[in-house]
C-alpha cells in the first residue's frame, strides 16, 4: 500500500478528503493538519506569545512536577500520548530521573519522523532513561507499551499515562468519553493518567491565541490545502482561502475554518472529483473544546475515573488534572 510521507495511506487519506469536502458542511479531520510541516508549524506556534498554552502548561509542570510524581508509586512507567517533541515532558523527567536509576518512557506518536528526532535528542539528555517509541495512533500504542510492560518481569508494573498538550480539546465530548474509558481499560488500580485541559476563560485571549500576528496558525490551517495538493493532486490555490478561527462560547470551543474568497471550482487528481465553493464557504478544519472543573469532573466519573487533583497556574487558565482508575 502506498504510504504518504506521515505514514498514513493515500487512499484512507484521499477516502477521508473526499468525504469530508463532498459533505453539505464541509470539513476535514484535524488529525491532517500534523504532516511533517504541519508539525514543524504547530512547533512554532507553541511558541508566539498570544498562544499561552504550552507554556502555561510548561510552567504548572515545572512549579508541581514532584508534587505529581509524589501522587505516584516510586518505580514506574512513563507512556505519552501524542508525545510529539516530548519538549514539556523532559521536566517531568528530569524530576523522576533523580530517585529513579533506571526509569521506562515509551513515547506514542503517529509521526515516525518526529519521534525519531524527539527519541534521539532525549537519549542523549537523559542517560539512564530507556526509551521505546511507538509510532502509531494511541489505541495501538497504548495496547504495545502495557504489553511490553507486562511481559518483561524486570520492568517495573506501574504506569502514568501522560496525555499533555490540551489534545483532549480535540476529542467531541462524546469522543473524549470514550477515549478515557480506552485509556482507563489498559491501566490498572493503582495507575494514573495526567490530562491537560485548557479552561474556559475570557474569549478575547481565546481569539487571539488562535489568530496569532505572525500568521503562523494561518500557515498552520493553509497547509491542510497545500498538503493536499502535494500529497493527492489538489489544485487549491491557498490564496483564494481565509484562515478564520473563533470561540464559540455556547458550544464552549475554537472552532478553524479556511473560507473561500470566492466562487470556485477545485479539482482532486487523486480523488478524481471537482468540489465547488461558494463565496465565504468555509471547510471547518478544527475543533479545541475548553473545559470548566465541573466538566473535567464529569468526564472522569463517566469513564471510569477518579479526579485525584487538579494542578492550575496563577491565573487559572490550564490545568494539569492527575485522574486515577475508580
Ligand atoms: C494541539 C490540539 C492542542 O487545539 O490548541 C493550535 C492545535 N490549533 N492552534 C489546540 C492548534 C490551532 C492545538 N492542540
Amino acid at each position: 500500500m502506498q504510504k504518504t510521507k506521515s505514514g498514513l495511506d493515500t487512499s484512507q487519506f484521499i477516502q477521508d478528503i473526499t468525504e469530508g469536502l463532498g459533505n453539505k458542511i464541509k470539513n476535514i479531520q484535524s488529525k491532517y493538519l500534523y504532516d511533517h510541516i504541519g508539525s514543524q508549524l504547530f512547533e512554532q506556534i507553541c511558541l508566539q506569545p498570544e498562544y499561552y498554552l504550552t507554556r502555561t502548561e510548561a510552567s504548572v509542570l515545572t512549579k508541581y512536577s514532584t508534587d505529581i510524581i509524589n501522587l505516584t508509586e516510586r518505580r514506574l512507567n512513563i507512556i505519552e500520548l501524542g508525545s510529539g517533541s516530548s519538549t514539556k515532558t523532559k521536566i517531568l523527567l528530569q524530576s523522576l530521573i533523580k530517585d529513579h536509576d533506571e526509569l521506562y518512557y515509551f513515547p506514542i506518536d503517529v509521526s515516525h519522523t518526529i519521534l525519531h528526532d524527539s527519541i534521539r535528542k532525549l537519549s542523549s539528555d537523559f542517560l539512564n532513561l530507556h526509551i521505546i517509541g511507538i509510532s502509531s495512533d494511541y489505541t495501538i500504542g497504548l495496547k504495545k507499551a502495557a504489553e511490553f510492560i507486562n511481559e518483561q518481569y524486570h520492568v517495573p508494573d506501574r504506569k502514568l499515562v501522560l496525555f499533555l498538550g490540551s489534545s483532549i480539546g480535540n476529542f467531541e465530548p462524546v469522543e473524549a468519553i470514550s477515549f478515557l474509558q480506552m485509556v482507563r481499560d489498559r491501566l490498572d488500580k493503582n495507575d494514573m493518567f495526567l490530562v491537560g485541559f485548557d479552561l474556559k476563560k475570557n474569549q478575547e485571549i481565546l481569539n487571539r491565541a488562535y489568530n496569532d500576528k505572525a500568521g503562523i496558525t494561518a500557515r498552520f490551517n493553509l497547509n491542510l490545502l497545500a498538503r493536499i495538493n502535494r500529497e493527492i493532486g489538489g489544485e487549491f490555490d491557498l490564496e483564494s482561502f481565509n484562515h478564520h478561527a473563533y470561540y464559540d462560547e455556547n458550544l464552549g470551543r475554537v472552532e478553524m475554518h479556511l473560507v473561500s474568497k470566492r466562487d470556485q471550482d477545485v479539482y482532486i487528481k487523486g480523488g478524481n472529483k471537482t468540489f465547488s465553493f461558494k463565496e465565504n464557504e468555509s471547510i471547518h478544519t478544527e475543533n479545541s473544546y475548553k473545559y470548566d472543573l465541573k466538566q473535567i469532573y464529569d468526564l472522569a466519573s463517566d469513564s471510569g475515573f477518579e479526579v485525584r487533583q487538579n494542578f492550575l497556574d496563577e491565573r487559572g487558565w490550564f490545568t494539569l488534572t492527575v485522574l486515577s482508575p475508580m
